[in-house]
């Protein structure tokens, strides 16, 4: 019984490891938590109400545009309002709830840049027949699919999460529930979770990332071949917003998880987590809008009909 009775809450570090610049730090995290909000909001609605923006390509950025807002609410909200009402702790379910949609959200991105990276595939190298291959059918199919497996995998690391005991209120040296953080917390045997971060985890981030480099491998092929110099810098450009995007988030997930800083570099731990929850979803939107001529314009007029209406 004594096993059994696990906690009911933990304590969330949050931004008091770093007390002098806390106010700081919270004010740098707010604005970048709403930045990312009002710059994903505006992408969804300008390709949402410009008609030319109905193509495969832009629904799947609005949809990136969605799990970005979520993977960003999902990592800092708490821990803002923590610093707000001064209190450091999350509840057992919350913390539960938390690691699922972070999870959830965070798969969903690497899910959907691998589905961009196809739809360039199929736009640059299957000209003839992009329409087939992206019908709104398979579009359909192909986010159905995204969603299913990103919460299957969430659900499983959650699950197997639930059933550790935890025997003391310990502190989660985190901004917000991280799995690998909450694990060392744990009395119970944590071998099995381990493994399944490692293995199903670890796929769950590889198989996305091995799609879009064997994307852009036939990409860059056919654009070398194709030669006629207008045509290939056409296609490429196309390419060269969801290719930056693609850099950072893998960029700053790699660089978390391949070289993980030693014992007690937890601030830079938290750091490299903030830089690929926080400040990837803030840069999509920017990306996107400022290197995309359509999007550029989509969002001109988007704002510009605000203006008229609030005038
Ligand atoms: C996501 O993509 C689908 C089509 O692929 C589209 O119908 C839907 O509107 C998109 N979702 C958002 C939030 O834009």
């Amino acid at each position: 019984m004594e096993n059994q009775s696990s906690v009911s809450e933990f304590f969330l570090r949050g931004l008091s490891g770093f007390p002098e610049q806390q106010q700081l730090l919270f004010g740098v995290f707010l604005c970048m938590y709403l930045v990312s909000l009002i710059g994903n909001v505006l992408i969804i609605l300008a390709i949402g109400t410009e008609p030319n923006l109905h193509t495969p390509m832009y629904f799947f950025l609005a949809n990136l545009s969605f799990a970005d807002m979520g993977l960003i609410s999902s990592a800092v909200t708490k821990m803002l309002f923590n610093v707000q009402t001064q209190h450091h702790t999350i509840s057992y379910t919350g913390c539960l709830t938390q690691m699922y949609f972070f999870m959830m959200f965070g798969d969903l991105d690497s899910f959907f840049l691998a589905v961009m990276a196809y739809d360039r595939y199929a736009a640059i190298c299957r000209p003839l027949h992009y329409s087939t291959i992206m019908s709104p059918r398979a579009c359909a199919l192909m986010l159905a699919l995204c969603w299913v497996l990103t919460n299957v995998v969430a659900l499983t690391h959650t699950l197997l999460m639930a059933r550790l005991s935890f025997c003391v209120v310990g502190e989660i040296s985190h901004f917000f529930c991280d799995i690998t953080s909450v694990l060392k917390l744990s009395c119970s045997d944590t071998r099995i979770n381990e493994l399944v971060l490692s293995g199903f985890g670890g796929t769950v981030l590889m198989v996305p990332f091995v799609s879009i480099v064997v994307s852009y491998v036939h990409i860059v092929a056919a654009v070398l071949r194709v030669r006629t110099s207008g045509g290939a810098s056409k296609a490429f450009s196309t390419c060269s917003s969801h290719l930056c995007v693609v850099c950072v988030f893998y960029g700053t997930l790699f660089s978390v998880y391949l070289f993980p800083a030693s014992v007690d570099s937890t601030e830079k731990d938290v750091a490299a987590a903030a830089m690929y929850t926080v400040v990837t979803p803030m840069l999509n939107p920017f990306i996107y809008s400022l290197r995309n001529k359509d999007m550029k314009g989509a969002l001109k007029r988007l704002l510009s009909h605000r203006q008229i209406f609030s005038s």
